[in-house]
């Protein structure tokens, strides 16, 4: 395989974008990407996005993308894995570049979830049908479930969960492109409205518009466009059971031990190695148990290390979500893999602004779909 390299990012802000279309957002977030990247041709793109055709009625969106983003006839793919599809669609476009079929290649993702569709009912269409939906289960009530369990196996108490959303929301407040840029206490997160108990509004991700791009380059390409290129050492998936009532063991995502351990191997790390992470905090002890099962610390400490500052970006231990996470800048479903990648850029780059990472040389980013069947890791490195 060839070295790999992202050499230009572009996003647009997350929020209620009423005045914007799903075309225009995508367009935006691209176009910024290509001038970022200083380049004025793609070989090929993927358009990440969970649900078009549901939330706004489009489906065909690699076409649709391609068209209004003036770069017909350029092969143009929708890539889809629920929540993880902005992920899957950035590992399409490294696997590419790695094989040497293409050159240059833009990975975008977005989503467009406030123009008025049913969106609890369209999320939940990622989960089982049969077993789970049809009885009446959203993904708050999942996450909810394995929140319960991992409170109950580890002790993991409704304070811990609270110190993510604390953490998120601070660091969201210092990124000009999130949805709440408010800061948030342990008292008003403990005590926002009850959605799935125990999670409650502020354990939540929101409901979100926005897209976001990045420009994927064979690293020789690369060296030739760009200064500072951050190469991709990692690309790894995994699935898991679809309902949970298959897993073994709810408390845990296989498929994120997974992915991460051959992320590691692939990257030739270990989770030490890692700097930060954006890591999937769809809710609040999603982030929780991913810090674990990622290996940045012990089974069942997870909820210890948020409450405790060592996921904070000050920690000297792994800062996790310095974007603010999904809870605070937003989850506009199949953005949010490319925006991923997109914060993690920008830390090795030194362009994070007031939520710098100091010394920030490998990051990972950590992408997941449904309740954790679909799992997508990169890990990028720094100079
Ligand atoms: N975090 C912080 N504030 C939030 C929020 C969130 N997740 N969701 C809504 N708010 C705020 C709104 O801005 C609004 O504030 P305002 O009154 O000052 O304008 C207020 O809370 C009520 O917003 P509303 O849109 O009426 O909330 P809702 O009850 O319709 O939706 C949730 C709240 C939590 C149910 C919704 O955000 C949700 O379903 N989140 C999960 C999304 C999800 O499942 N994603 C996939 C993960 S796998």
């Amino acid at each position: 395989m060839r070295d790999v390299a992202v050499i230009g990012v572009g996003i647009t802000r997350f929020g209620e974008l009423w005045a914007k279309s799903i075309k225009d957002i995508f367009v935006e977030a691209a176009l910024k990407a290509m001038g970022d990247a200083g380049v004025d041709h793609i070989d090929s793109m993927y358009v990440g996005a969970m649900s078009p055709g549901l939330f706004v009625g489009q489906e065909h969106l690699g076409a649709v993308m391609a068209d209004y983003l003036g770069v017909t006839p350029v092969p143009a793919t929708r890539v889809e894995s629920a929540c993880a599809s902005g992920g899957a669609s950035f590992r399409q476009a490294f696997l590419e570049v790695a094989s040497g079929a293409s050159d240059i290649v833009l990975a975008g993702g977005v989503e467009k979830m406030t123009d008025g569709a049913d969106v609890t009912d369209t999320l939940a269409t990622a989960a089982d049908q049969e077993y789970e939906v049809y009885h009446g289960i959203t993904f708050p009530g999942l996450y909810a479930l394995i929140a319960r369990a991992h409170m109950q196996r580890y002790g993991t108490t409704r304070e811990q969960l609270a110190a993510v959303a604390v953490k998120n929301h601070r660091n969201g407040s210092k990124n000009p492109n999130a949805q709440f840029r408010s800061e948030v206490t342990l008292e008003q997160v403990m005590n926002s409205a009850m959605v799935a108990d125990p999670l409650r509004l502020l354990d939540c991700s929101p409901v979100s518009d926005g897209a976001a791009a990045v420009i994927v380059a064979s690293m020789d390409v690369a060296k030739k466009l760009n200064k500072n290129p951050i190469r991709v050492i990692a690309s790894t998936q995994a699935s898991d059971t679809i309902a949970l009532h298959s897993r073994s063991d709810i408390a845990t995502l296989s498929s994120v031990m997974k992915a991460a351990q051959k992320a590691y191997k692939m990257a030739d790390v270990t989770p030490a190695d890692i700097d930060f992470a954006e890591v999937h905090d769809c809710f609040t002890i999603a982030e929780i148990v991913v810090s674990e099962d990622l290996g940045f610390f012990d089974k069942g400490k997870g909820g210890e290390a948020a409450a405790q500052g060592w996921t904070a970006i000050e920690c000297n231990k792994t800062p996790i979500n310095t974007s603010g996470g999904l809870k605070s800048k937003g989850h506009p479903v199949g953005a949010t893999g490319i925006a991923q990648i997109i914060e993690v850029y920008d830390q090795l780059n030194g362009n994070a602004g007031a939520r710098q990472v100091k010394d920030a040389h490998i990051g990972m980013a950590q992408n997941m779909g449904g309740s954790g069947a679909s799992c997508v890791i990169h890990i990028l490195e720094g100079k």
